[in-house]
């Protein structure tokens, strides 16, 4: 299988392990960094998914590099934490505008391709925190509300045409973004794990593989916890 993949967000954390679970399963993988360097051996293209025409370039640089992006993997996504009565409008739409309409903005660069080819995987990083809620991440948790129904609307919108769209909604994953949370949340939510431990990004990598692969051909408008337990019935 050598399929053109994008991933948002893939130079660390969950989005690096993606990339490199597909690239090893032998696909053509480009990521999306916004500083420093790219991973070494993904192709890398520098785009921050809050500006319209540099996802526009990165989506041409990676059709150039590699063919129409056939698996897209959206999974740029930022947190900035505050009760709701105290939160600017500001800080609310800097994590709308990234974690969803960032989405927005790189599927509608990939969907055409994905139409001509007749064939598509959408794949949207998620969070438990989206359908279960948690204090002081009101926008956070809608965002990522949100991509849950983006998808299921793409199922069914594209599915005639053999794309289909899901989430994968993480718990607790050790990664940069996790590590502000500490003591006695962490405590608390490892509590509230089956496995009572956090994930890693290989363990969400292994089922976003799934959901790019073949074997999920009949799997869309799906939400896949991948969350050891926690959050359960999400
Ligand atoms: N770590 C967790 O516990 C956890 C749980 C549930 C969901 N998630 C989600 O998984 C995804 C990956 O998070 P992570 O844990 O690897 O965190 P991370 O902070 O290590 O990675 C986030 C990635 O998104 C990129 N990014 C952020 N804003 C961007 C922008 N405007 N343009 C382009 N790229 C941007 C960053 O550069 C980085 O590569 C996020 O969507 C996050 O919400 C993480």
């Amino acid at each position: 299988m050598s399929r053109s993949v994008l991933v948002t967000g893939g130079n660390r954390g969950i989005g690096l392990a993606v990339a490199r679970a597909l690239a090893d399963a032998g696909d053509k993988v480009a990521v999306t960094y916004r500083s420093g360097e790219p991973p070494a051996g993904l192709f890398g293209v520098r785009c921050d998914v809050t500006d319209s025409e540099a996802v526009a370039r990165a989506v041409e640089e990676v059709t150039i590099q590699q063919g129409p992006v056939e698996v897209l993997v959206s999974n740029a996504g930022i947190t900035r934490d505050g009760l709701l009565l105290s939160m600017s409008e500001e800080t609310f739409g800097s994590v709308v505008d990234t974690n969803l309409m960032g989405a927005v903005r790189v599927t509608q660069q990939v969907v055409p391709g994905m139409l001509k080819a007749r064939w598509g995987r959408l794949i949207y990083v998620s969070s438990t925190t989206g359908t279960a809620g948690a204090p002081g991440q009101a926008n956070y948790a809608a965002s990522k509300a949100a991509l849950i129904g983006l998808a299921r609307s793409l199922a069914k919108e594209l599915g005639p045409r053999n794309i289909t769209a899901n989430t994968v909604s993480p718990g607790i994953i050790a990664t940069d973004m996790a590590e502000g949370v500490t003591g006695a949340r962490m405590k608390q939510l490892l509590s509230e794990t089956a496995l009572n431990r956090t994930g890693t990004p290989q363990e969400v990598a292994e089922v976003v593989r799934f959901l790019a692969g073949d074997g999920s051909s009949y799997v869309t408008g799906a939400n896949i916890p991948v969350t050891g337990g926690g959050g359960v019935g999400c």
